[in-house]
């Protein structure tokens, strides 16, 4: 049986077989107890410590994998509130573990990282990544609810979406190619398929600084919608992301609390919408100076990572900064019909994180993104199969990406990205 059903299910005096890993051994008096972990939960044995059993009991390492056959015990003061009574010779081992390296915050991260495979049987990366199972699935159960079809787009390319500095080249092809930065250009294309369209699949930045959102190797989970205006782009993304966190909440509140005591659902108000030059301004009010400059921030600068934390700290809540200027955002953007310096694009900022989202309008005026591209330095030709769709059939279309490794640090108060994923590849870490 699963832990989670014997928790479940079963009464006192029921006999019930477990199979799984020894999360905790301690002896108390002339009893030992283990917490065993099968996947589904935690339950705790209690064995018989006497002279025959002593010697065999100590021997037996956390981590090592069992197979237990005992009574169901109802006792309130055991986790979970039921315990199962076992008798030495039904404890079988079936794999010995070696005693296992200590993992603790404390523990040098050099060593944490080398040792990733055995430190993921900790409790809160467990708890972490399960959540982070959960959103995944919940994002999918979104699109399907919103008649978006999902779509496996290749990751190795032979054009760039997000500029030349953050490429990793894949010297393998007669062309250039490339790890994909975003696989936002392939969903704009199949848009005349399918209509609306998203994918999850990892996007890759040569990310030299080390930060604590950033990673080399991202989650990425993408959507393009077509016949939408900006407003309606916001409105799906704000949609979206209310849907996962109370969804979340409402089916795995107790795995989220534990993990990020306070955090709560998201009520029905809106989420405050913000331009580019009123942010500015805001920062400046505020008397923050750009680092970069030790002066106030000028219309047209990027706000530093530190700065944009801070403000939507004291914020509290999400926030869309929209209208960059044309000149600070990618070539595919489309500039606003009112005044074409700046773009109908959004940075969507989360507390503790800063931004998740990334999304704007795409051009889908054929001539217009010609010029951008060349404007980019980039050859228009390499580009066709993205062009041509200005040419068969265009839309008004608009879409983001957003980085699921943040969003999970904000959800869970991770204090960084590298613990929202399995084995996170960052600047000087490639194993395990
Ligand atoms: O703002 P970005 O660069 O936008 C794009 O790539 C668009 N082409 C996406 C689209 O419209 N389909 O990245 C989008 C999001 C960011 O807001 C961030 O959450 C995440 O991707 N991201 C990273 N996450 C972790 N490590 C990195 N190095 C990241 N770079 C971007």
């Amino acid at each position: 049986m699963k832990i989670y059903q014997i928790l479940d299910e079963c009464v006192a005096e029921d006999i019930v077989q477990v199979k799984g890993w020894i999360l905790r051994k301690r002896n108390m008096g002339n009893t030992c107890f283990m917490i065993i972990r099968d996947g589904t939960g935690t339950i705790q044995i209690a064995i018989k410590r006497d002279d025959n059993t002593k010697e065999r009991l100590s021997s037996i390492m956390k981590e090592s994998s069992v197979t237990v056959t005992g009574k169901i015990v109802i006792d309130n003061r055991a986790p979970g509130g039921k315990e199962i009574h076992v008798e030495n010779e039904n404890l079988v081992i079936v794999g010995n573990s070696k005693p296992i390296i200590q993992v603790n915050t404390s523990s040098n991260t050099h060593a944490l990282f080398e040792n990733r495979h055995l430190v993921l049987r900790e409790e809160r990366l467990t708890n972490v990544l399960k959540l982070r199972y959960y959103i995944d699935e919940l994002f999918r159960k979104f699109f399907r609810e919103n008649n978006l079809i999902g779509v496996t787009p290749p990751t190795i390319t032979g054009q760039q979406v997000e500029g030349g500095s953050t490429l990793f080249n894949v010297p393998f092809y007669k062309e250039k190619g490339y790890l994909t930065q975003s696989s936002q250009l392939y969903l704009e294309s199949v848009l005349a398929t399918f209509g609306n369209v998203y994918c999850i699949m990892p996007s890759y930045r040569a990310e030299k600084s080390a930060t604590r959102r950033h990673l080399s190797e991202f989650t990425h989970v993408e959507a393009e919608l077509s016949f939408i205006t900006f407003e309606e782009l916001l409105d799906f993304i704000e949609r979206m992301i209310r849907f996962v966190v109370n969804t979340l909440i409402d089916e795995h509140g107790k795995l989220v609390e534990k993990l990020n005591p306070g955090f709560k659902k998201l009520d029905n108000k809106p989420f405050t919408r913000m331009t580019y030059a009123t942010f500015i301004q805001e920062l400046n009010d505020a008397g923050y100076l750009n680092p970069k400059t030790n002066m106030k921030y000028n219309y047209g600068d990027d706000v530093t990572e530190s700065v944009e934390r801070k403000f939507i700290d004291n914020y509290g809540k999400p926030v869309f900064i929209t209208r960059f200027p044309t000149k600070m955002k990618a070539f595919y953007m489309e500039p606003c019909k009112d005044n074409k310096d700046e773009t109908y694009s959004t940075d969507l900022l989360l507390p503790n994180v800063g931004e998740v989202v990334g999304g704007s309008m795409r051009i889908w005026d054929y001539k217009e993104l010609e010029n951008k591209l060349k404007e980019n330095n980039l050859k228009v030709k390499d580009y066709k199969w993205y062009t041509d769709q200005r040419i068969y059939g265009t839309v008004p279309h608009g879409g983001f990406g957003l980085g699921m490794e943040r969003l999970i640090m904000w959800i869970t108060g991770q204090d960084h990205v590298k613990d929202c994923c399995l084995y996170p590849r960052f600047m000087g870490r490639l194993v395990p």
